[in-house]
């Protein structure tokens, strides 16, 4: 016979008491499926799985009765609700992260006697991760034109592309019909006078009709959408041909010198995502290595591989959200070691080999399908 936890066990186990479960017995929220002898409630595995749901959306800041809908509907199983869930927490995180450093903006400010004006005051609510961080970008992200010509290869003979979490436009291909779509108010308003047209949406609710586009491309963005598996579908849907630029997590601990020596919380970011075959599988992609050359021009995280002393500069990492991500802590430390390092001639010694190649293989990648 099938296992029960009383409703003591489970109230300990999940932090929450006795009563919380019994209100949500009686308002039909999660209905115990057993009685002890006593006539005590007894939640099965199911039970205890409808109440992580339940209490995780609550968590989230979900009413009981928006809750009772998610949990009741029949076409989200179990996977589906830890995939939205997921998207969910991890969107949190990074509003989280985005006010701390609005928070830390408005310290330092006001540190040097200058007063925020009260638009800047209110950014931080309802903020994309790119609307507070989004004004630091354009200084050091730009085309790097080897991984243009790339990306514009695999791009193939589309005409009209449709560009999802374009922000500033860096890998827009000239020459051809572009759309693009960019969820950050912050980020469509620094796009280059002239550029193509954007429209503000996300990646998982594209607002155009299906195969809409020759070709949908993303380019370094996936990694901040929700659910990117969702997001690579709707691209797949409004696109005959997808093309994306993004990274293989697996294997991130023996690659990079500054994620391995000294930004371990880097690992933290990539908890929990979907791995990149599993990315490649939903839109039956192909999967190319993209080298990133030691002077590379677009000044993302693992941009400076072979410039040690750029990851030292504000900002180089205001331009790339994983140093907010991580939070001012790990990125305070990781640049004081790193700072010790380069001048004690630690960093040299320990990477005479990086200092040799003209290009690096840190895992970024092509999917192409
Ligand atoms: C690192 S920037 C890359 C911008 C541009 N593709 C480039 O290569 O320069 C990441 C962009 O993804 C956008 N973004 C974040 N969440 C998104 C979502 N759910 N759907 C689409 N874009 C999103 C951000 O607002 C930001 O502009």
């Amino acid at each position: 016979m099938e296992e029960h936890l009383t409703v003591g066990r489970v109230a300990g186990l999940a932090a929450v008491t006795v009563r919380t479960l019994h209100h949500y017995d009686e308002i039909g929220l999660l209905r115990p499926s057993a009685r002890t002898s006593a006539g005590h409630r007894a939640y099965s595995a199911r039970d205890v799985e409808r109440l992580r749901e339940v209490l995780a959306y609550r968590r989230l800041g979900f009413g009981l009765r928006e809750i009772a809908d998610l949990v009741d509907d029949p076409a989200t199983d179990a996977v589906a609700h830890l995939r939205r869930l997921r998207g969910l927490l991890v969107e949190q995180r990074d509003r989280a992260a985005a006010m701390v450093t609005a928070i830390d903006r408005e310290l330092h400010a006001r540190a040097r006697g200058i007063r925020t004006t009260p638009e800047e005051q209110l950014q931080m609510f309802g903020a994309q991760l790119y609307d507070t961080i989004g004004s630091a970008y354009p200084a050091t992200r730009r085309t790097e034109p080897r991984i243009a010509a790339r990306i514009w290869e695999a791009l193939g003979d589309a005409e009209k592309v449709l560009n999802v979490g374009a922000g500033t436009g860096s890998y827009e291909p000239p020459g051809r019909l572009v759309t693009a779509v960019e969820p950050s108010a912050v980020m469509r308003a620094q796009r280059p006078a002239g550029s193509a047209p954007c429209v503000a949406a996300a990646a998982a609710n594209l607002p155009f009709e299906d195969q809409s586009f020759d070709a949908a491309m993303a380019v370094s963005t996936v990694h901040h959408w929700p659910d990117a598996v969702a997001g690579l579908r709707e691209m797949r849907r409004v696109a005959r041909r997808v093309v994306v630029f993004t990274y293989e997590g697996a294997g991130w601990r023996d690659r990079f010198w500054l994620t391995s020596d000294y930004l371990p919380e880097f690992g933290r970011l990539l908890t929990g995502r979907p791995a990149l075959a599993d990315l490649a599988q939903a839109i039956g992609a192909r999967t190319e290595p993209v080298p990133i050359p030691w002077d590379c021009a677009d000044g993302f995280f693992e941009a400076h591989w072979r410039r040690p002393e750029a990851y030292l500069d504000e900002h180089v990492r205001r331009a790339v959200s994983v140093w907010t991500r991580v939070g001012a802590e790990a990125e305070d430390r990781a640049v004081r070691e790193l700072r010790d390092d380069l001048e004690s001639g630690r960093w040299a010694e320990r990477n005479r080999d990086v200092m040799t190649l003209e290009a690096a293989e840190l895992g970024l990648r092509l999917l192409i399908a």
